[in-house]
């Protein structure tokens, strides 16, 4: 399936992500992770009530998507990508104050999440986000070569006082 091409500044609809958009959010993760979601894995995130959201460019065409999970006071953002020919035009930090703004909502004290810590990418956008180094998960991925990487556990408190950091 074609992704989506440059935006150039194009508008982007907020759109609860359905089964109808799994398709176009799994071909993004495909060329997004070195070790990809599979369709399945993103019904059973709906399947569960995890909450899913997508950026929907004119096409209509999936630009990007978040999936993330509410469990008593605190958040956790699951997954989160942006098709390549549509990056760093401010679509992974819209999505990223969307999902703040639904823990909030919702009363949460505090977003998690985990990062690969060679992703810098991801890492400079959750701390411009505010987010903070809480814990390290020590070769929680897999790596290229049989190897293991290192997760860097990141949290974001929504309440004074909670959430702690590094
Ligand atoms: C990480 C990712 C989601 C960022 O998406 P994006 O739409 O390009 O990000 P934005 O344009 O919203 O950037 C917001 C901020 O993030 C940081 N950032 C984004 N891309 C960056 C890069 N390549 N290098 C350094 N910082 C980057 C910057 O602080 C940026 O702010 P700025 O543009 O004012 O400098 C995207 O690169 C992606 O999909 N990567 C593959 C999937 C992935 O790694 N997901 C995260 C899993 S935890």
């Amino acid at each position: 399936m074609a992704l989506a091409a440059d935006l150039g500044g194009a508008p982007t609809r907020l759109l609860p992500m359905t089964r109808h958009h799994i398709e176009a959010v799994a071909a993004i993760e495909q060329v997004s992770q070195t070790h990809p979601w599979s369709r399945r894995m993103f019904e059973d995130c709906l399947d569960a009530g995890y909450s899913g959201w997508v950026l929907e460019a004119e096409g209509p065409a999936v630009v990007a998507f978040a999936v993330n999970s509410l469990a008593m006071d605190d958040a956790h953002l699951l997954n989160l990508a942006v098709a390549p020919t549509a990056r760093r035009g401010g679509l992974a930090r819209r999505l990223l104050d969307h999902v703040l703004t639904q823990a909030r909502a919702a009363e949460a004290q505090r977003v998690l999440l985990e990062v690969r810590e060679s992703n810098g990418a991801a890492v400079g956008l959750y701390a411009d986000a505010g987010f903070r180094l809480l814990a390290r998960r020590r070769g929680y991925y897999p790596a290229a070569g049989g190897r293991r990487e290192d997760a860097l556990v990141m949290v974001c408190a929504l309440a004074d006082g909670v959430g702690g950091g590094a």
